[in-house]
């Protein structure tokens, strides 16, 4: 049983949201560094087959805890009971359209529920924390690629609620410098694990591209709709970092590692510092599936920008960890899971 320098007495790792798609995921890559953790999911945007699916990946059932990141007494029980040493948190809501028209929502959940959490934590002397952030927290009018010292300005409610925490987190850091925390600025990860037994399953219509994408390639939507053809990119579409999800599972495990080193507080980007546009990504994806993808080029989505990707310097410095899948993984394994889950989880 490690004892941490900050004081933590356990080496279990909490997953909050561990039966989400990057969570799931991440679960997978603590398993294969030997890693002990506890899921907390209280299946707001997730099912429970999932942990069977992850127990068919990893071989044994992980412990899972069905609540609500918000119940602190819950939070301070599981952190005691599982001997836990440190958090990753990837559970809130995620959707920005829907951030817009359920603001108080995404506040309630994501900066109120983490403050639950980190009281229970502070309560049980666990003071690791990794911190699902998001890009979004950058000001929309920065030159790219993104650096991690660049103007930060959300632009909608989610982005807010994702930027509040991370000042929420570095003022904690400040006034009690024991605290090791890390805020993983993640990109566009897409993708799933190889045995497509775990993948990304949004509820209704997908928000994000490679989801919609991949609904089109398995005969679920009939054509894509591009927003927007006329962007200064080189064709016109809109321009991301799109990161596999297995790339950003095994980025927290690297970030564990460092946390376990040096207390602090840092921001990180995780991406693989390549852009990429709309009808770059439906070629390869076509290519990966075999199945011509329909589209038609639809007016700009309001709030969108045209071009975002990382630099990736700081991730390599600290973690030594890069993004090592390419987009023809991204895509091969996104069908994969989508071949074999027409209707995602069900
Ligand atoms: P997801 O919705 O698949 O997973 C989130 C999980 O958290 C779900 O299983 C949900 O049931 C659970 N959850 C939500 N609120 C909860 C609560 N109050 N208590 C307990 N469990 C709760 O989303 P994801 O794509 O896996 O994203 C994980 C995290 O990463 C989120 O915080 C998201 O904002 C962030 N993020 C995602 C992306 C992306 O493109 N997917 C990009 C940047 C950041
Ligand atoms: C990618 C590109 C669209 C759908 C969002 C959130 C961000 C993060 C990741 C949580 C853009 C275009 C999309 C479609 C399209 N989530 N597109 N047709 O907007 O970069 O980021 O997801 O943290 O916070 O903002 O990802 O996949 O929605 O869009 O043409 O049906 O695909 O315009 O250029 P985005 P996305």
């Amino acid at each position: 049983m490690a004892s941490g320098a900050n004081g933590s007495s356990g080496d279990t790792v909490l997953v909050t949201g561990g039966l989400g798609y990057i969570g799931s995921h991440a679960c997978v890559a603590l398993a294969e560094a030997g890693r002990r953790f506890v899921i907390v999911d209280n299946l707001a945007n997730s099912s429970p087959r999932v942990l069977d699916r992850l127990q068919r990946i990893v071989g044994w059932r992980p412990d899972f805890v069905e609540a609500d990141i918000g119940d602190g007494a819950r939070m301070a029980r599981v952190l005691r009971e599982h001997r836990v040493g440190a958090v990753m948190h990837f559970a809130g809501s995620k959707a920005v359209g829907e951030s817009v028209a359920l603001p108080l929502d995404y506040y309630r959940n994501n900066v109120a529920g983490t403050l639950a959490l980190l009281e229970a934590m502070r309560a049980q002397a666990v003071r690791r924390l990794i911190f699902s952030s998001s890009a979004t927290v950058y000001a929309a009018d920065n030159a790219m690629p993104l650096r991690e010292d660049a103007a930060l300005g959300a632009s909608n409610p989610y982005g807010r609620s994702k930027l509040f925490v991370e000042h929420m987190l570095r003022d904690l850091q400040a006034a009690e410098p024991e605290w090791a925390i890390a805020c993983l600025r993640y990109f566009n990860p897409v993708g799933a694990h190889p045995s497509a037994l775990i993948g990304e399953s949004p509820r209704g219509i997908p928000n994000n591209l490679v989801p919609y994408i991949a609904q089109v390639a398995v005969g679920r939507r009939e054509r894509l709709s591009v927003f927007g053809g006329d962007y200064g990119t080189a064709d016109g579409t809109g321009v991301r970092d799109y990161v596999h999800v297995l790339d950003v599972a095994e980025g927290h495990v690297a970030a564990l590692r460092h946390l376990e080193r040096a207390p602090g507080w840092v921001a990180v980007n995780l991406g693989t510092g390549q852009g990429v546009s709309v009808l770059e990504i439906l070629r390869e994806y076509e290519r990966a599936s075999g199945i011509p993808i329909p589209f038609q080029v639809v007016q700009r989505r309001p709030g969108d920008i045209a071009q975002c990707w990382a630099e990736v310097a700081r991730a390599r410095d600290l973690f030594a960890w890069r993004a090592r899948r390419d987009l023809g993984e991204m895509c091969a394994d996104s069908w994969r899971w989508q071949q074999a889950n027409p209707d995602g989880y069900g």
